[in-house]
């Protein structure tokens, strides 16, 4: 029976659904903020609340631990989880920068037996499920482009919140991560190349620092090429949006629906899609590396997606910092 502890109860809070679905049992909760830690102290009776992350991480009666605090902090709580041979289900980003992926990286490798995955959740939406079925079964054909755009529609959060006192904080590895993830979920093949574009001109006047709208073009293993958008001060409401070309079909998720197109005939019209979206919940992902951790399944997003996601975001904010096509690091 695997027991768990979740840091930070923002998001976090939906985790501790996530592992009551697969019948594990949360016993540690945490939380800098005294007022979330009252506010939990009532609602949990059942767990023990920690004042800081290095309390729970430390502590033996937890098996597997949610990393939902700020970006900034993953990566340190995360390493501290792995040694003390925790199983640990972050929140993205898992790292801030290339050095700490490599501390990860290397903590896993000390720590074989322990498993990480982090939320990229969109691979839960019912309607991109249903999309990757679609294109695993040839409907669309070979895909030779395929576009996304991450449009966070919540100005207000980058200009007043904590996202915004994060000095280095990247809009790609903050929000345009799930759409990288979904690409390459998509395409079955990784990112191995990009070049990247921004603009600070939405937050403008605000305490935030760095570009709020990244827009880079991707090239993937197998041939495939692509474009991402990280667009956080768009007048639009939070909204996930790709297009997939194939050679016999092209799918859309745009504000009016889902639509899939597999005739060049004008008069042809498009395929609705009908699918829920986003139709999944914020801890959709935990069952399944539940499983995983028990050794009865596979997780939906596992380490190595996990890094080739994260390479290629790194990869986007260093073109972004040099002006030049990268190379994406290999994992
Ligand atoms: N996967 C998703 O779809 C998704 C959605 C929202 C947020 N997130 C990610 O989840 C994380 C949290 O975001 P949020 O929206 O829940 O923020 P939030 O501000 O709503 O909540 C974060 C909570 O964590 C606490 N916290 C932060 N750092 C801490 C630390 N080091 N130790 C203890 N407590 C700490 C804060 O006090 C706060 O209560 C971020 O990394 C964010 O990128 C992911």
């Amino acid at each position: 029976m695997l027991r768990a502890g979740v840091i930070g109860l923002g998001v976090g809070e939906q985790h501790i659904l996530g592992y009551r679905a697969a019948g594990v049992e949360v016993v540690a909760l945490c939380d800098m903020s005294t007022d979330k830690r009252a506010d939990a102290a009532r609602l949990y009776p059942e767990c023990k609340i920690y004042e800081t992350a290095e309390e729970l991480l430390d502590a033996d009666d937890v098996d597997v631990v949610s990393i939902a605090s700020y970006d900034h902090h993953h990566a340190t709580q995360i390493v501290r989880a792995i040694s003390r041979g925790k199983h640990v289900f972050s929140e993205k980003p898992i790292c801030m920068n290339e050095d700490e992926l490599d501390d990860i990286r290397n903590a896993l490798k000390r720590n074989p037996r322990v498993r990480l995955s982090t939320n990229t959740i969109l691979r839960m939406s019912e309607r991109f499920r249903d999309i990757r079925r679609r294109v695993r079964a040839g409907e669309l054909g070979r895909l030779y482009c395929v576009e996304a755009d991450y449009n966070y529609g919540r100005l207000q959060k980058i200009m007043t919140g904590w996202r915004g006192e994060i000095v280095d904080y990247s809009v790609m590895l903050g929000g345009g991560i799930h759409m990288i993830d979904l690409l390459i979920w998509m395409v079955d093949s990784p990112v191995i190349e990009v070049s990247a574009v921004g603009n600070k001109l939405c937050s403008v006047g605000s305490y935030f620092q760095t570009p709020d709208m990244v827009m880079a073009w991707l090239r993937f293993y197998d041939g495939t090429i692509g474009k991402v958008g990280a667009n956080f001060g768009c007048v639009y409401p939070h909204f996930h949006k790709i297009a997939l070309y194939g050679t016999e079909g092209t799918f859309e998720n745009g504000i009016g629906g889902g639509v899939l197109i597999r005739s060049r005939d004008p008069q042809a019209p498009p395929q609705s899609i009908k699918s829920a979206y986003p139709g999944m919940a914020k801890g959709d992902l935990i069952p399944g590396f539940i499983d995983t951790i028990l050794g009865k399944g596979k997780a939906a997003v596992e380490e190595l997606d996990v890094f080739k996601t994260m390479s290629a975001c790194l990869a986007i904010d260093k073109s972004l910092r040099t002006g030049k096509p990268e190379v994406v690091e290999t994992y």
